[in-house]
């Protein structure tokens, strides 16, 4: 059934003759006959709820219209039931549904003589489609007042990701038990594997699961290396739950001990990520967890003489400190407006993930060399503070050495 309540939302806000026009993901072919797994659209779920790849929805004040796959018996046996046209009306609550090889004549019979067209095309043959039909016409940007409303979660939304930040718990907690050196990292990524495929989950994106200084590596994907004896292993790692992400980084022991170099570095990024998480409130800027988190970090890398005064933290600590979370894990949604960073509102769900990266350095004392460490929560905003959606998930070199032993 379609969102009635986010669609007269997004209505409310715009003129009252818009119409808008949003399609689906296309299927996506990985090699030969071979499909990834779809994965319906962001925006287009959003409202619609239909999980069905070829599918455009067209909206009004007056109409809710849908352009989807017919029924087809041939086609059903190879690829799975279809809701089909006849059906769609009923199910999912639109006023009418018409079959998407009738795009092109169609589609401009729902536009009116003083519609104000709202499309985004992206880069797919549909939306060329789509954009070939509107030629003629002007037409606007939805992404402001749509993912304005997507970055505010709604209890439903907050539900689905707190249930799959639970999933992703699980299975890091079940990794740092699993993990021995010798392991490759593959095999812990497995883990996560069978952790949210029985939860009838998957990888909200590649999994990094990077030992010793592959962890210094900030998008390490290859997970083939072995896991040794006294080294780190940091694991980012989150399930996609009905379209909804969980993004969570954990950094342990491989044998289950931090030696004191590992622990002095650990500390100092647990730190940061716990005043930057500590700092989340509605009303506060949108960059002081960052601003925190880099402050500490640089105190920290002086102290232990990592940094001379002044020297560029950027060395050791070279990306943000996190980033909107929703349907998409990089989720949609402005920092700023008018240039100056925006404050923290209730139902915002934000990453916290400071690190720090010290590859092998002549000039750093050997026994911090290739350490890479990041600590990720996913905390949600709430009427007067925060809640750490992820928070279950031991943290303190403490707990982690203790589940770990
Ligand atoms: N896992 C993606 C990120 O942390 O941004
Ligand atoms: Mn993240
Ligand atoms: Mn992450």
């Amino acid at each position: 059934m379609i969102h009635q309540n986010r669609i007269n939302k997004l209505l409310s806000q715009l003129d009252d003759n818009a119409l808008i026009i949003i399609s689906t993901n296309p299927e996506q072919f990985r090699n030969g006959d071979v499909s990834f797994p779809f994965r319906p659209h962001s925006d287009f779920f959003y409202l619609t709820n239909f999980q069905e790849p070829e599918a455009v929805v067209v909206i009004s004040n007056h109409q809710c219209s849908m352009f989807l796959r017919d029924k087809d018996p041939a086609r059903e046996i190879w690829d799975g039931a279809r809701l089909g046209v006849a059906d769609a009306p009923d199910t999912l609550k639109l006023d009418q549904a018409f079959d998407i090889n009738q795009l092109e004549t169609q589609l401009t019979h729902l536009i009116a003589n003083d519609s104000v067209i709202y499309f985004d095309a992206k880069p797919c043959e549909l939306d060329a489609k789509i954009s070939t039909l509107l030629s003629d016409y002007n037409v606007n940007s939805l992404q402001a007042p749509l993912h304005e409303m997507r970055l505010i979660k709604d209890q439903s939304e907050i539900d689905t990701m707190q249930r799959a930040a639970d999933i992703s718990i699980s299975a890091h907690e079940q990794a740092m038990k699993s993990v021995s050196p010798g392991m490759f990292e593959y095999e812990l990524q497995s883990v996560f594997d069978a952790g949210f495929v029985k939860n009838r989950a998957q990888h909200a994106y590649t999994p990094i699961v990077a030992g010793g200084k592959n962890a210094c590596i900030l998008h390490y994907i290859d997970n083939n290396q072995p896991l040794r004896d006294g080294d780190l292993v940091l694991i980012d790692a989150g399930c996609e739950l009905n379209c909804y992400a969980s993004d969570i980084t954990r950094t342990f022991p491989v044998n289950g001990k931090f030696t004191k170099a590992q622990k002095a570095i650990y500390q100092v990024v647990l730190d940061a990520q716990l005043a930057a998480i500590e700092c989340i409130k509605p009303g506060v800027s949108v960059h002081q967890p960052h601003k925190i988190a880099t402050q500490i970090i640089q105190q920290g890398l002086e102290s232990l003489g990592l940094l001379s005064p002044g020297e560029p933290l950027t060395k050791f600590y070279m990306h943000g400190t996190g980033h909107w979370l929703g349907m998409d894990v990089h989720d949609v949604g402005q920092y700023q407006h008018n240039k100056q960073h925006r404050a923290f509102e209730k139902g915002m769900i934000i990453t916290v993930e400071p690190g720090i990266y010290i590859r092998k350095d002549d000039k750093i004392n050997s026994i911090y060399h290739d350490i890479g460490i990041r600590i990720e929560d996913d905390v949600l905003v709430t009427d007067t503070s925060h809640q750490v959606l992820t928070g279950n998930l031991v943290k303190t070199i403490n707990e982690i050495e203790t589940l770990m032993s």
